[in-house]
């Protein structure tokens, strides 16, 4: 049996949020994100009133636009096309998944990319996938910071990622590939997912599946990053939340892993955070 390292994403989320404030504090203005939130998904509105609270707290400007799900493409890119030359506003996130009706790839290629501290617009995709400077959207990045935290150099190291979303599986990827790890994304399709997933040193799952990955799907001593947040039925009309890695199996067979909730989660706003301070300074450069 390993003794599993449980990693505590929030400790280190607070350590990030601590770095943001600091450098806001020393900035001649504070950098402002506006968030817009189309449509009354529940889900969606817990984040977006997270987001708003942490970016008070970190003492940036939060501007926040709750627009009902009958708005149409025109008005909602009217919105981002104000937000763009909005120089008070240095990153726009709008939150997904957008209404049925909204093209999202059109939305996301009107934000200016250089205010686009989601990573999505595919000028910032094909940035990092080049190897170049650009916006890195959050949740990898968040994953990226506690693989460092957690190995060190990355190295060499053979990661698997699990799923291949826009956000979080391609650019999860691209991240480990610059941080020179052998890179194998798996996906629904891949033919035996437990033979793949064993021969990973490094293991990110991002598949939206509650407790896929189980035990036995891990090599002894591999960090175990899980990014599912699934909310499946428990008790008497009761509910609870789910990684996509079964983690009472994964004690005592990984080396570390991230917990759910409490692992990658809270990463994420810090990072979103970050890359707003940095879309500031580079407006600025
Ligand atoms: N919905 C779920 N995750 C995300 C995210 O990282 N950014 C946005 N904009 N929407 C999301």
């Amino acid at each position: 049996m390993t003794a599993t390292r449980v990693i505590d994403g929030k400790a280190a989320s607070a350590s990030v949020l601590a770095e943001v404030s600091a450098k806001v504090a020393g900035l001649a203005r504070p950098p402002g994100l506006a968030v817009i939130l189309v449509g009354e998904d529940p889900a969606s509105q817990v984040y977006v009133r997270n987001k708003a609270r942490q970016t008070l707290a970190c003492g940036l400007r939060s501007f926040e636009y709750r627009l009902p799900a009958a708005t149409s493409q025109a008005e909602l890119l009217a919105r981002i096309a104000a937000l763009n030359a909005d120089p008070a506003v240095d990153g726009i996130l709008v939150q997904l998944p957008l209404p049925p009706g909204l093209d999202p790839a059109g939305v996301l290629a009107e934000i200016d990319r250089g205010k686009d501290v989601d990573g999505f617009h595919v000028v910032n995709a094909g940035r990092l996938a080049t190897g170049q400077r650009g916006l890195v959207p959050c949740t990898p990045l968040g994953c990226l910071y506690l693989l460092r935290q957690t190995l060190g150099n990355l190295s060499g190291r053979h990661a698997v990622v699990l799923g291949r979303s826009n956000i979080v599986g391609k650019p999860m990827a691209q991240l480990l590939l610059g941080a020179d790890c052998t890179v194998t994304i798996a996906h629904s399709r891949s033919r035996d997912l437990p033979a793949i997933t064993r021969g990973a040193e490094i293991l990110v799952a991002a598949v939206g599946r509650p407790e896929m990955v189980r035990g036995d799907w891990i090599a002894p001593g591999a960090t175990v990053i899980d990014v599912g947040i699934n909310r499946i039925p428990h008790g008497e009309g009761g509910s609870v939340l789910v990684g996509d890695v079964a983690f009472a199996e994964a004690l005592g067979v990984a080396g570390a892993i991230t917990p759910v909730p409490g692992g990658v989660g809270p990463m994420t706003i810090a990072m979103l955070l970050a890359n707003t301070v940095a879309a500031y300074e580079a407006r600025l450069a």
